[in-house]
């Protein structure tokens, strides 16, 4: 069978990467094999991090373009000359054009800290408190030019709970992100999942709901 590469695009702290790695070490990854990290940020964490473990990193300043649209599509461009079976946006903290989306051909996937369609965007963790939600969560998109708004793959849900700070909250949400981005790819990686340009499909049927991620950290299906 063909290896699953993966293009990992990260920005920051690259919590995210780094579960991926963790679990591609402890055989959880589906097959899967993180080939490469492009970012935008060279100096963050996610990059220092690659490189440290051996992984190769296309890291670019974008203020070093001269146009907006020029450094999305290097930068997508060279993630798809790695030949990604899938590309995972993990705290990439950047709103890609939409010709440099295109170029991922509907493979490209987001994890976003909130229950989408719920807050799209930033801050998500303090408009969910302000909105007094008792139910708060994660999601793993579909990657479209519009910003989180390509089709809800799966998600996981945490409670709100009294006395919560957005920082509480959002470190609620990230010990749940970890477990929803690794079980999504590795669902990928086994082919239960796919996505093209006409959206996702879970075992060749196109996916009506989000799957859940349950307390065992495998995916549920919709019923
Ligand atoms: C995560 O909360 C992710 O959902 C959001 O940015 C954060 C990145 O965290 N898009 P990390 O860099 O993976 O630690």
């Amino acid at each position: 069978m063909a290896e699953f590469r993966i293009v990992v695009l990260a920005s920051g702290r690259g919590s995210n990467l780094r579960a991926l790695l963790a679990a591609q070490e402890a055989g959880r990854l589906g097959g899967a094999r993180v080939v490469c990290v492009a970012s935008n940020k060279p100096h963050s964490a996610a990059v220092a991090f690659a490189e440290n473990s051996g992984i190769e990193a296309l890291a670019y300043d974008p203020r070093d373009f001269t146009s907006r649209e020029g450094f999305d599509q290097t930068l997508v461009g060279l993630a798809m000359e790695r030949k990604p079976s899938l590309l995972v946006c993990a705290g990439f903290m950047r709103v890609l054009s939409a010709d440099s989306v295109a170029l991922a051909k509907g493979r490209m996937i987001n994890i976003h800290p909130s229950l989408l369609p719920k807050y799209p965007g930033l801050k998500t963790h303090e408009r969910a408190l302000a909105e007094g939600d008792r139910e708060h969560g994660c999601s793993v998109h579909q990657v479209v030019p519009e910003v989180d708004a390509g089709p809800v793959i799966a998600q996981a849900r945490v409670p709100v709970l009294p006395g919560d700070s957005a920082e509480m909250l959002a470190s609620r949400v990230l010990l749940r992100e970890h477990p929803l981005l690794v079980a999504t790819v590795r669902a990928f990686a086994e082919g239960k999942l796919s996505a093209g340009p006409e959206g996702v499909a879970c075992r060749g049927i196109p996916l009506h709901a989000p799957l859940s991620l349950d307390d065992d950290d495998c995916l549920s299906e919709p019923r």
